[in-house]
Formats: structure tokens, sequence, C-alpha cells
């Protein structure tokens, strides 16, 4: 006999068939059990009917409970009323393991409490549905850029580099030296793109940072593209295409996952349609001051109400262009005409998620950037390998990094970032 995922009923309909998988749920009366099975791929019913099988069997079915592994053996058969579409008529269960109380029942628990065991939540539709959205996105972050002729490279994680400033490291002792968990694979990307062109990375990257909110992690993954000969526009050009192309990819593949988590389809829709509208800093200020925003003036970075705002005024996601020298990283470049600003986007999700990518034209030179260097008290041991890029032919050159923790929070509309990640890694918590 065949066994099958959950997830391919479709084709198995009218036959007997067995699956591995555990009771997520159970409700039973003297005649009919009715059991919610999980087995990874998928949630669905199983149906014991009293008169229809061993007496055996159906005493096992009532004495199931929560979490318990199963094997069951039954015909798959449509199920018009519930929204997976199948069922399973059950005609025999073997117990594999056991699971005797279980502590996330189905009724509603704190958050505290379901963080603290984030090992056994995962198992429930919604953290699944969630994940199902983080891998798709996984998936076609993948298929996007190696079809478009990318190199897919490596930054090391441990590194003696600050590339995103000095105040938000996490550092270690490597034999004796100072070495730190990487911000960003930028600069090494940088590198890369110098020997393959096109590269794009997708590791961890960590940020100590002291903030408590609903979109800072302190471990989360990064996607970050590097590309030679690209300028500023080009590169917003990739960015909104591969936003755009998220999107698209899980209303493709995850309409089950998107109900599940009751997420609006047809707005979600509206957020694939480019280009994606583009304001200046300058601009955003203005528009912040003329609305009712005094606590913000030139200079400043924004907070999440500003971005919000901003976001709410267009309804998709948003280039905030041109910010501050002052409150951007090093390596970034000002246009010909002024000095005080630097060629960067952010891209600002709708609904207030806030910022999903940031990313710039790369200065290039070799005075300026040792001047960049020096100015930002780095020191010319750390960075003298990416001060040599300028030495041996360098050409403008453009990336950005999109957080992938980010990106799923918004595109799965839930509220807080910590259940993007598996195991998130916050301010308080690192357990489990
Ligand atoms: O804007 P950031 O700091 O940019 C960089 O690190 C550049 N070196 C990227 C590049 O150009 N290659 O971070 C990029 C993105 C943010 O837009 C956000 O989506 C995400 O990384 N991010 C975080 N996500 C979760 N928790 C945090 N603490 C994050 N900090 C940044
Ligand atoms: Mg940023």
């Amino acid at each position: 006999m065949e066994r099958i995922r959950i997830i391919d009923s479709k084709d198995h309909v009218g036959e007997i068939v067995q699956i591995g998988g555990w009771i997520a749920n159970k409700r039973s009366s003297g005649k009919i059990a009715f059991l919610q099975l999980r087995d990874g791929s998928a949630f669905f019913q199983g149906v014991v009917v009293k008169n229809e099988v061993p007496e055996e069997v159906f005493e096992t079915a009532k004495g199931l409970s929560q979490e318990t592994s199963v094997i069951v053996t039954g015909e798959i058969r449509e199920d018009s009323r519930s929204k997976f579409g199948y069922e399973i008529g059950i005609q025999n269960i073997e117990v594999v393991g056991e699971s005797n109380e279980y502590p996330i029942t189905p009724k509603e628990h704190g958050t505290d409490f379901l963080m603290d065991n984030r090992h056994l939540w995962l198992r429930s539709s919604r953290q699944h549905a969630i994940m199902q959205i983080r891998n798709e996105i996984i998936r076609a972050t993948y298929e996007f850029y190696n079809s478009r002729g990318f190199t897919k490279i490596d930054p090391p994680i441990l590194t003696s580099s600050a590339p995103e400033g000095t105040t938000e490291l996490f550092s270690t002792d490597y034999f004796g030296q100072d070495a730190y968990l990487s911000q960003t694979g930028q600069l090494y990307a940088e590198a890369a793109a110098m020997a393959f062109g096109k590269v794009f990375s997708f590791g961890p990257t960590f940020r100590a940072e002291k903030s408590k909110t609903r979109r800072h992690l302190t471990e989360f993954w990064m996607i970050e593209p590097e590309m030679a000969f690209v300028k500023h526009e080009e590169s917003l050009q990739i960015q909104e295409q591969y936003v755009a192309f998220l999107v698209q990819s899980v209303l493709d593949n995850c309409d089950y996952a998107l109900d599940v988590l009751g997420r609006d389809k047809d707005l979600l829709k509206t957020y694939t349609e480019l280009p994606f509208p583009r304001i200046s800093y300058d601009e955003a200020i203005e528009l912040l001051n003329a609305n009712g925003f005094d606590d913000i003036k030139w200079g400043d970075d924004f907070g999440s109400p500003h971005e919000t705002y901003i976001a709410n005024h267009f309804s998709k996601p948003v280039f905030i262009t041109n910010y501050p020298k002052g409150i951007k990283p090093f390596y970034m470049p000002s246009p010909e005409d002024r000095d005080d600003v630097v060629i960067c986007a952010d891209l600002i999700a709708p609904e207030g998620y806030g910022e999903i990518i940031g990313g710039s034209e790369r200065a290039i030179g070799y005075e300026n950037m040792k001047q960049r260097i020096e100015d930002n008290n780095l020191s010319l041991d750390d960075y003298g390998w990416y001060l040599d890029l300028n030495k041996y032919g360098p050409v403008p050159h453009s990336g950005f990094g999109l957080g992938l923790e980010r990106a799923v929070t918004w595109i799965s509309g839930i509220e807080h970032i910590r259940e993007a990640s598996p195991f998130p890694r916050l301010l308080h918590r690192i357990y489990p």
C-alpha cells in the first residue's frame, strides 16, 4: 500500500493509502470520531465511523491524545465542507509514539508561553502557513537570481569588519584577535562582483540591536545582490522586479497558506504592479512636516510612524531615495551636484511593515575610499582588501539587501517578526 503525504491527496481520491502523521486535534461522539491530522505537508480530517471499523480501532481513535504520532490507513475522499477539500475515511490506526499532556492546546496562550515552547508551537497550522511562505520566498529568490545570471557567493560569518556601524556588533574572540558576527555580506559581495559580475549572497546576519520592536531580530537572513557596471537607477528596477516576483510567487504557490492566515490576496496582487512609487528624502520630510509631524527635521532618520505614514500615502511599496550622508554608511557616494545626500534608497513596505530593503550605489576611487575609511575611524588594516578593489579596475556598481524575515512578515500579513523565523533570536530571547 502506498504511503502518501496529505498535500498529495487530490491525486489519490478513491484509493486506500497510508499516512504517517500526528493528531493535531480530535472530536468524538459515541458513533464517530473526527481526527485532525497533520503530517508536515498539510492538515486534514480523518473520520472514524464506529460501525465501519473493528471495535478496537474505534477505541484507539477515541483514546488518542494531542500530538500522538500515528500511521493511519484509509480511503481518500473529497470533502467539499472543508477548506482543504479532502479527507480520509480511516480503516486502521497504528500508534507510533505516545504524547502525554501536550502543553499547547487549541485554547489561547500568551506570547511568552508560546515563545518558550517555540519548538512545539511550530507545529500549529498558523506557523505551518508562515513557514510555507518563508520557504516559497527562499525558493523564489534562488529562481529570480539564478535565471538572471547571478552567481551565489557565500560571504564569511566571522569577520573583522563592521560596515554598518560599530554600535550593533556581536563580538567574539578569534584566537586572541577581535572578531564579529557579520552584519552584512556586502563588502565581500562587492569583491565577488568584481570577480563574477553579478552575484548574490543569502545568509545569516547579526545585529546586537537593543531595540525591542516588532520588526527587529538580532539574527536574521539577508539576500544581498551586488552588480558590476550597474548604476542606482538600474538597481532600483531590479529591486522592484524582485519584490514583485516574490509576491507573485507566494500568490501562485501558497494560496492555502494565505487563506489560513486570512491574508487579502487582492491587496497583495496590487503590490506586483510596477513601477513602485519613489520619493526623495527631502520630499518625504516635506510631506511629513505638512501633515502634522513636527517631531522630524531634515537630517533625522525616520522612525516607524514616519515610514508608516509615507507608505500609507502611496498604498504600495515605496522607495525613499537620497538620504542625508550623516545617517548612512561610509560606502555610499554623493551625487555630483550635492554632497549632503547619498545615492541610495530604502524600500518601505506598505501597511506599516517598515523598511524591507536598504541599498545604494557604491563609492569608488582609491583616494576617495581611503578617506572615507579614515573619516569613519575604520582601520586600514581591516579594510585593506576592500580598498584594494579600487586599485585594480574599479567600476561603478550597486547592490542592496532585503531582510528575509521582514519580507515574510509583510507578505504573510502577520503582526510580529518573531513568527517569521522558526527559532527567532530577540533582545531577551535565545531559548529554545
Ligand atoms: O539597511 P541595512 O542595514 O543594509 C545593509 O546591511 C546593506 N549592507 C545591504 C546591502 O546593500 N547589501 O539592512 C538591509 C535590510 C533592511 O532593509 C531590513 O529588511 C533588514 O535588512 N534588517 C533587519 N531585519 C530584521 N531585524 C533587524 N534587526 C534588521 N536590520 C536590518
Ligand atoms: Mg537600512
